[in-house]
């Protein structure tokens, strides 16, 4: 009697750990910690479904994936530039599935779906421009940097954030579209030009918004929908799009092909498509274009008919061959040069 009771409740409470184990999807999470924890706690308390997130910018996020790609630890990718996630479809790290929420998408993410073979989709957009200090610039008596031309002036020697595209899909997203803007030659000697002036490359997207918040560096290259959350909590940082013309992000998720918990990858993927679970962003304070036509758009979101934007190829520069290359040759000739 005693051996049936104790196999009956171990029994039990490897059903429970069973089910508890269900209950769990493993998620990178490539946007800022207030929106990935906001999420988190949402969707436990509203589905009782456990998010364990890991945060990593989106070239770090791509690089784990290749490590886990055997024995894949994540089940769902969430937000970071589309370039990456385009990288990891042709990889064969992510998963195709078409939602059926497709047609609730805005074009734009739609296509980002359709280019990867279903394996990834457009969640949000921003576009990429320059964060600045107005106090430091003024106290600095510097102007206010309207183009990438005036990036290279030399009284900003030192005053310039920019992020490492190694690890960030925020600087990769600079160099594409310095690419596109200039022909790939010309787009390298501007960014030697570039690196002059840059005072620290950081490992995150964000950090040089952060770093001008801060009156640490008078200006950043940074995605405009950066900025508002740094205004907000009373810094002195305003942003401007280079004259130009510049490109934009197309933030996007993925599921892990081989992902453990799959059937609730899945719901949450399609809960992240919905109206209602992009309303976070903006309540976190993030305020990239959410991909559901559906979605009310917050007044701090950029307005990408005041900005002129370059035909962003993102099937091009999403290629993996292409992205490593381009990153590999910025390490070579334009990183490991003085400054
Ligand atoms: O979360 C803010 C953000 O700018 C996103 O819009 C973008 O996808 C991400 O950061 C990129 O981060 P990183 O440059 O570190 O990969």
């Amino acid at each position: 009697m005693k051996k049936i009771f104790a196999m009956t409740a171990a029994a039990a409470l490897l059903g429970a750990t069973g089910a508890a184990s269900a209950q769990t999807v493993n998620v990178i999470c490539s946007v800022q910690a207030e929106w990935c924890n906001m999420i988190a706690t949402v969707y436990a308390r509203t589905t009782g479904v456990k998010l364990n997130m890991s945060l990593k910018g989106s070239g770090e996020a791509l690089a784990q994936l290749i490590a886990e790609k055997e024995n894949p630890k994540t089940d769902v990718w969430f937000g970071g530039t589309g370039d990456p996630h385009l990288q990891a479809a042709e990889s064969g790290l992510t998963l195709e599935y078409k939602s059926p929420s497709l047609p609730q998408l805005y074009p734009w993410a739609q296509q980002q779906a359709q280019q990867s073979g279903w394996k990834t989709v457009g969640i949000y957009s921003g576009p990429l421009g320059f964060g600045y200090n107005t106090e430091l610039l003024a106290k600095k008596k510097l102007a206010v940097p309207r183009s990438w031309a005036d990036l290279l002036k030399p009284e900003y020697k030192g005053d310039i954030q920019v992020a490492n595209p190694a690890s960030s899909g925020t600087a990769y997203t600079m160099i594409a579209t310095l690419v596109q803007l200039m022909g790939e030659d010309k787009a390298f000697e501007y960014l030697k030009g570039l690196h002059k002036n840059v005072g620290q490359y950081t490992r995150s997207g964000t950090g040089p918004i952060k770093a001008v918040a801060r009156g640490e560096t008078a200006v950043s290259i940074s995605f405009v929908h950066d900025a508002p959350q740094e205004r907000m909590q009373g810094f002195p940082v305003e942003t401007v799009t280079p004259s130009e013309g510049t490109g934009a992000e197309i933030g996007s998720m993925s599921i892990i092909k081989g992902a453990r918990n799959l059937a609730e990858a899945k719901k949450f993927y399609e809960w992240a498509l919905t109206p209602q679970a992009q309303t976070f962003g903006a309540a976190a304070k993030q305020f990239q274009l959410p991909s559901n036509k559906a979605t009310p758009v917050d007044g701090n979101v950029p307005d990408f008919k005041k900005i002129k934007m370059i035909d962003y190829d993102y099937a091009k520069y999403g290629a993996s061959g292409e992205r490593k290359r381009l990153i590999a040759r910025w390490e070579k000739d334009v990183n490991s040069l003085p400054r």
